[in-house]
């Protein structure tokens, strides 16, 4: 380009001297140098003309290296970052595959422990703890209550609190009465007759306990009169009715003593029962909602057998007892009538409320200080108003298990 260009100018040159010199003007001097200068300054020019195109051309050349230099770069880059997404996806795509797989072995783990294990292990303590229930709650009993057929005052007091018993489990025809709901003297009476006669002949014999009784929750089992300790807060005693003696006591576990039992009975804080199945208690558990405890003991050796969280409410109950290993739970409204069944619990699962017809009890003043059943005659031993009453009761079979 620059042979090119310098050419150029010469050509130029001699172009402009063919057309600029006229044959007249050929022989002035002064015409000669005047326009030799011009030549000269167009000469320059071209020059300069010359440089600025070369330095332009250099430029342009710098740059499109630059250019190409610059766009192979990019070029490589591009690639080597296509390459790296590339890269990088088939990496997401391994560590989300073994992610899932982690996911999937955690899964099987949890799955294989559990069901192969602790699920059977639980499966099969449940099955043989049902077993033991059902061995502990066979005693060829399978009534249930239909109704309350009649009710009979036997005697009546003054006092609002206290309870009355017969012996639950021997053949005894003596009576107990317990006034008060915190006291060490109890009363026996010969028989029912002497006791609602309230005869001088025989005379009531008085035994004073070693300690005092909380609640109206006590009962008598062969000999044995079974009462929450007062000033204790879960201690059960069992008292030797003969020897009057302390013949054992044991601590009622699950929270027992903490609440009242029922809401509408203000001392008990565990109330005991006796069934064709043996001894029972009953509290309420913790926590505000106060479902009852259900609880069997062992009444030789007091040891608990077994206890059942029951759907059975503290609120609005006034009493309950057990027959032929049912909880019936009797509620008032207010504390006041009517007297009806609303809860009923079978640990054993063979009956339900659906089961029940309407278990209204005879409309009474007051709430009941105690209900309590005796399965050897078969019937309900209640204390309302100062009144100490038998409740006859209809039953019928229970549905057999299926
Ligand atoms: C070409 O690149 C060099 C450095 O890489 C730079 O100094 C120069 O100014 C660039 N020239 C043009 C015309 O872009
Ligand atoms: C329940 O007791 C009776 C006799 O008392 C017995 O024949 C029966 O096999 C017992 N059933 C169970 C399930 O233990
Ligand atoms: C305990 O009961 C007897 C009658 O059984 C009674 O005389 C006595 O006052 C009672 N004691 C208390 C502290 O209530």
């Amino acid at each position: 380009t620059m042979m090119a260009l310098q050419q150029a100018s010469a050509f130029l040159v001699l172009f402009l001297a063919a057309l600029l010199l006229p044959p007249q003007c050929a022989q002035d001097p002064a015409m000669v140098h005047y326009i030799y200068q011009r030549f000269q300054v167009l000469e320059q020019g071209l020059e300069k003309c010359t440089q600025a195109t070369r330095a332009y051309i250099h430029d342009f050349q710098e740059f499109s290296k630059n250019l190409s230099v610059m766009l192979g770069r990019c070029q490589t880059s591009t690639s080597e970052y296509r390459s790296a997404v590339a890269n990088l996806a088939l990496r997401v795509e391994r560590a989300q595959r073994e992610i899932d797989y982690l996911e999937y072995l955690r899964e099987a783990d949890i799955c294989l422990e559990s069901e192969d294990k602790t699920l059977a292990e639980k499966l099969i303590q449940e099955a043989e703890e049902e077993k033991r229930i059902r061995t502990l709650l066979n005693a060829s009993c399978d009534n249930m209550l239909m109704g309350i057929k009649s009710l009979k005052i036997v005697k009546k007091t003054m006092d609002t609190h206290g309870s009355w018993m017969k012996d639950a489990a021997s053949s005894s025809q003596k009576v107990y009465f317990l006034i008060g709901s915190r006291n060490k003297t109890l009363w026996e009476f010969a028989n029912m007759r002497a006791f609602m006669e309230d005869s001088t002949k025989p005379a009531p014999r008085k035994l004073i306990l070693t300690h005092s009784w909380q609640g109206t929750g006590q009962v008598i089992h062969k000999g044995f009169l079974f009462f929450h300790n007062q000033g204790t807060l879960n201690e059960i005693i069992k008292y030797n009715l003969q020897k009057r003696t302390v013949e054992d006591r044991m601590l009622l576990p699950g929270g027992a003593g903490r609440a009242l039992v029922y809401q509408h009975s203000p001392s008990t804080y565990i109330d005991l029962a006796v069934d064709e199945h043996g001894l029972w208690a009953i509290h309420a558990g913790p926590g505000i909602s106060g479902h009852l405890v259900l609880t069997k003991i062992e009444p030789g050796t007091l040891g608990v057998e077994h206890s059942w969280d029951t759907p059975c409410r503290s609120q609005d109950a006034e009493a309950a007892f057990l027959l032929c290993g049912v909880l019936y739970v009797v509620y008032s409204s207010g504390g006041h009538g009517p007297h009806r069944v609303t809860c009923v619990y079978d640990p054993l699962g063979t009956i339900g409320e659906e089961d029940l017809p309407k278990l209204f009890f005879p409309r009474r003043p007051r709430s009941h200080s105690v209900i309590h059943y005796n399965p050897r005659d078969k019937q309900l031993y209640a204390w309302n108003d100062g009144n100490q009453i038998i409740y006859k009761l209809q039953t019928k079979r229970k549905q057999p298990l299926e």
